[in-house]
């Protein structure tokens, strides 16, 4: 008999005992962004490179009530870069999706905005958090913390711009000794923003350590729009904490459901739903690469699943020349017949 490939769960067990007895899962409880309403608490996060239509086709598959997109250039968009104008395509999404811009120029930001409105978005968003040199030394992502008066413009010429919900995505500030994301948040809030992504790392923190939410605590406390908090929210008992202990509306899931996105159902319904089979894991990836396929074509999209094999693959015990093998296969139909017949060799232990 064959033995089919499983992985452990072991290092995921903390957390997944979500109490019985409860009458309703709040997760799964709908929330408004100025006049839309999102049908969960589940979010999934701009993403640069990563959140394109077929990621967020994905990551709505798995119960995401709002899925942003990666983040957009705000002057590619007005100068029609041909790539850019395809990163605020929104035909392909069937629910509901926010576009989110950077650029630190009102008026470019409000042009930028008008386009991504006319394409379909239904809630645009304004990057006050991309800590990247290329990015924040022409003003834009965390650079704009430095001086709220310059992101409260931008809020507000696209708030005049749009009919629909304008939030912004901001990071605690430049440095901890400098933050004051407080001021920040009700300054934007002001200027017409309709809710607060927050992620509570400073820009100079990058991703070292763990995301403190007592920061989103304060926050939540500061300003009447909802906060969606952002940054290490990996298991449903940790978003239900969020939700209840930190105050915030709803949670936004990046790193933790690359290669797992069984866990926005799992946060969503408070219950397990990853496979421990690597045939179920293969059916999801045959899945999400054919659509990836189709956004950005054989070549892009190959270039592109390379970053998700190693993050499906985590548990299983599959060795370094299959996962060689695998890393240049020249075709995603090449890759998907290499998983197959990983997934149903007899020689291949579980990890431990
Ligand atoms: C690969 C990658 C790309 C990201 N791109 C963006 C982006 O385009 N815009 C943005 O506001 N945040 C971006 N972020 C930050 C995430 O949205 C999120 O706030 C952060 O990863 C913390 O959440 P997590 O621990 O759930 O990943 C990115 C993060 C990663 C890892």
């Amino acid at each position: 008999m064959r033995k089919r490939m499983n992985r452990s769960f072991a290092s995921r067990l903390d957390g997944w005992d979500v109490p019985h007895g409860r009458s309703s899962w709040p997760l799964a409880q709908p929330f408004a962004i100025g006049d839309v309403t999102i049908p969960n608490r589940v979010v999934q996060p701009p993403l640069a490179g990563i959140a394109n239509w077929a990621f967020r086709a994905q990551s709505r598959r798995h119960g995401v009530g709002l899925a942003v997109s990666e983040m957009v250039s705000s002057h590619g968009v007005v100068h029609d870069n041909q790539r850019t104008n395809h990163m605020l395509d929104t035909g392909h999404d069937d629910g509901l999706v926010s576009i989110q811009l950077f650029g630190a120029h009102p008026h470019v930001m409000a042009d930028a905005a008008r386009r991504a409105a006319d394409q379909g978005a239904d809630i645009l968003d304004i990057n006050m958090g991309c800590p990247v040199k290329k990015v924040c030394k022409t003003g834009a992502g965390a650079a704009m913390l430095t001086d709220p008066e310059v992101g409260a413009r931008v809020v507000a010429a696209m708030v005049a711009a749009v009919d629909i919900p304008v939030t912004v995505k901001m990071r605690r500030g430049l440095t901890p000794a400098t933050s004051d994301p407080v001021t920040a948040a009700r300054r934007f809030v002001d200027a017409g923003a309709a809710a607060i992504f927050f992620h509570p790392r400073t820009a100079s923190e990058e991703y070292t350590g763990r995301a403190d939410h007592s920061h989103t605590a304060e926050l939540v406390a500061a300003v009447d729009v909802p906060v969606i908090a952002s940054g290490d929210i990996d298991t449903p008992l940790e978003a239900l904490r969020i939700v209840e202990e930190v105050g915030a509306s709803a949670v936004a899931i990046g790193r933790p459901a690359f290669g797992n996105p069984w866990l926005f159902a799992e946060v969503l319904h408070g219950d397990r739903r990853a496979p421990s089979e690597l045939s179920d894991v293969v059916d999801e990836i045959a899945r999400f690469g054919a659509d990836v396929r189709d956004a950005l074509g054989e070549t892009r999209g190959c270039a592109y699943m390379r970053k998700f094999y190693p993050w499906y693959l985590a548990g299983f015990d599959v060795p370094g020349a299959e996962r060689d093998e695998l890393m240049i296969a020249p075709t995603l139909d090449h890759a998907i017949a290499l998983l197959r017949q990983l997934a149903t060799q007899d020689a291949l232990q579980p990890a431990s």
